[in-house]
């Protein structure tokens, strides 16, 4: 039998530099490249998770709170927070390191979804997970109220059944 699977299971991280031909007019990082460089993170560390093919459902969150130079050593963090049915919630942490100290400074942080699918597309479904430490379960447990929020503003689930959505609110 398989162990309980915690977020450590998926733990993912990727490390590339930032070169030109990725940047914009202010020789930073084009938010595009970050977006794709974080889809390949995240969909490893939710592959890692359920051992199945998994597909983008929705990017949730994305906060460009620092610009990442040309010429920066970026790091992806990206780990499993919350398996539901056939979905899983990744979150992110983005790094840059400073080239003489090697110390590093949180950039940015991002939350996507993904869904296991089969051979055909058709959702399957993902093992539980089981969060370990305080940061692990403080993620686990808003994972819920993300995930009703990206339902409600795709369309797929009226806001009134948002239940712990609009516990926040009461
Ligand atoms: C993601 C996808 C598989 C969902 O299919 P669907 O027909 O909506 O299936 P369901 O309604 O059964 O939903 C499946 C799961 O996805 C979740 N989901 C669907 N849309 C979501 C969204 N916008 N945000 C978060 N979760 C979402 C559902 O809540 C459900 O989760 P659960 O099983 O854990 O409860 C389907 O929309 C798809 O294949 N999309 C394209 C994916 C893709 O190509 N991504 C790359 C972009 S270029």
């Amino acid at each position: 039998m398989m162990d309980k699977l915690t977020p450590k299971d998926s733990f993912t991280t990727v490390t590339d530099l930032v070169l030109p031909s990725e940047t914009n007019p202010l020789n930073n990082l084009f938010g595009g490249e970050l977006l794709a460089r974080m889809d390949r993170a995240a969909s490893i560390a939710a592959r890692r998770h359920c051992r199945r093919i998994v597909v983008t459902a929705s990017v949730n969150h994305v906060a460009f709170n620092r610009s990442i130079p040309l010429g920066s050593v970026v790091t992806i963090e990206a780990q499993v927070s919350r398996a539901f049915k056939s979905s899983m919630e990744v979150y992110m942490d983005v790094w840059i390191e400073d080239r003489e100290s090697g110390e590093r400074t949180k950039a940015n942080e991002a939350i996507y979804s993904f869904v296991a699918v089969d051979d055909t597309g058709r959702p399957v479904a993902v093992p539980p997970i089981h969060p370990e430490t305080e940061l692990e379960k403080s993620r686990y447990d808003a994972a819920l109220r993300r995930k009703q929020l990206s339902l409600v503003l795709a369309g797929k689930m009226k806001a009134i059944e948002a239940t712990e959505l609009k516990a926040l609110f009461e």
